[in-house]
């Protein structure tokens, strides 16, 4: 981008070669259409595997700003993609607040000491986590050197209820019956421990800017199990108060909210003063654009459509681009990339988005 920008500790290049994603971001029509792939950086790759085969702990992997570098720039070099995502997971927060994650190969995220009490959750630490969480903002600092002025680097965490999620249920959970147990039962509870977590990642993400992060991502997957009115109320205030915290901040940096399945909650997510709004694949980008013309959307390929030949997945993309109409979109997927998906099929995914069939 012409204007300079950000006062990182390490300030970035303020020009990019490809600053497509930071226009489409910010609501200019770039010269080509970006694109960047949910769980870019991951098991689909041969070079990502072999990498993360030297961790036999996922976090430990995750702590080395070395690895994290080389694997978040992994897919610009082999997929093409418009900006790289810095490599990491949105439960890092958790051992600086005291809870232990493991992640195990089936089972996906387990916490051995869950949040089952009112008491436990008034004894979690709040606000600023940093000190704890300086291989992150290396990692970030190690991959803005390695990038150069090639592609920006976008930064995330985790929406607080997501986060809480996993904090309450202690793994993954079909239903989220503790966590929304718990909104109902103790909305005060409940308040105290989205609270404390929309303090301690306003302060983590205003720090990974500070590091370099040219974009941030709030990744709220599983906001969309709650009813309109309760996310309205017990929720979106939270999320809405870190947008506008690093809004004030930092101005010309984008902010990107996703949530999974949760086409019902478009008016709120329109409102929270993201300058992109995620959408997955359930709900037509079409209408969602037209429902909200000046909304940025990012999305929205069902990440299964990646299992069609070449073909079919630039007839796809190209679909999508009608839909647009010509407004600035961000291309991704509606959720991650899954691990067996061909990278010859990521690839003609960002290409056909780029016009290069
Ligand atoms: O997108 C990227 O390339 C950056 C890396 C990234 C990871 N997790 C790496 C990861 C990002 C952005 C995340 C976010 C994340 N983590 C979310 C929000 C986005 C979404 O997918 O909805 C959530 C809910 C999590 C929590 C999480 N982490 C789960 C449920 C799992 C297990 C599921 C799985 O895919 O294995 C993880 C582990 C995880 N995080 C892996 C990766 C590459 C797989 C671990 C491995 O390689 O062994």
């Amino acid at each position: 981008m012409p204007e300079s920008r950000n006062t990182g500790v390490d300030a970035p290049p303020s020009s990019f070669l490809n600053d497509s994603l930071l226009q489409a971001a910010l609501g200019r029509v770039p010269s080509r259409s970006p694109a960047w792939i949910m769980r870019q950086a991951g098991r689909y790759l041969a070079d990502y595997r072999r990498v993360r085969s030297l961790f036999p702990n996922f976090l430990d992997f995750c702590r080395s700003p070395e690895h994290v570098c080389e694997v978040t720039i992994q897919p610009v070099d082999q997929i093409g993609v418009d900006a790289a995502i810095l490599f990491s997971d949105i439960l890092v927060l958790l051992p600086p607040m005291g809870l232990q994650v493991d992640f195990k190969e089936s089972k996906g995220p387990v916490i051995s000491n869950p949040l089952r009490s009112d008491d436990a959750i008034a004894g979690l630490p709040e606000g600023d986590l940093n000190s704890d969480l300086g291989y992150v903002f290396e990692g970030i600092r190690l991959t803005k050197k390695a990038l150069g002025n090639r592609v920006p680097l976008i930064g995330f965490a985790g929406g607080p209820f997501t986060v809480a999620s996993y904090m309450v249920e202690g793994g993954s959970s079909k239903e989220l019956a503790r966590l929304k147990a718990l909104l109902f039962s103790r909305p005060e509870a409940f308040q105290v421990l989205i609270g404390k977590l929309a303090s301690v990642t306003a302060a983590y993400l205003r720090e990974q800017v500070r590091h370099g992060a040219d974009v941030i991502t709030i990744m709220d997957s599983w906001a969309g199990y709650l009813g309109p009115d309760e996310y309205r109320d017990h929720v979106m205030p939270h999320t809405r108060k870190i947008i506008a915290g690093l809004k004030s901040e930092f101005p010309r940096i984008p902010v990107i909210h996703y949530a999974n399945g949760a086409p019902h909650l478009l008016p709120q997510f329109t409102a929270l003063g993201a300058d992109v709004v995620g959408l997955d694949w359930r709900v037509d980008l079409g209408d969602a654009m037209r429902a909200y013309p000046e909304q940025v959307f990012q999305g929205n390929l069902d990440p299964c459509a990646l299992y069609a030949p070449v073909e079919t997945i630039a007839a796809k993309v190209a679909a999508l681009k009608e839909k647009t109409g010509g407004r600035p979109h961000i291309f991704n997927l509606g959720h991650g990339i899954l691990p067996d998906i061909s990278p010859d099929h990521a690839r003609a995914f960002v290409r056909a988005v780029h016009g290069d069939t």
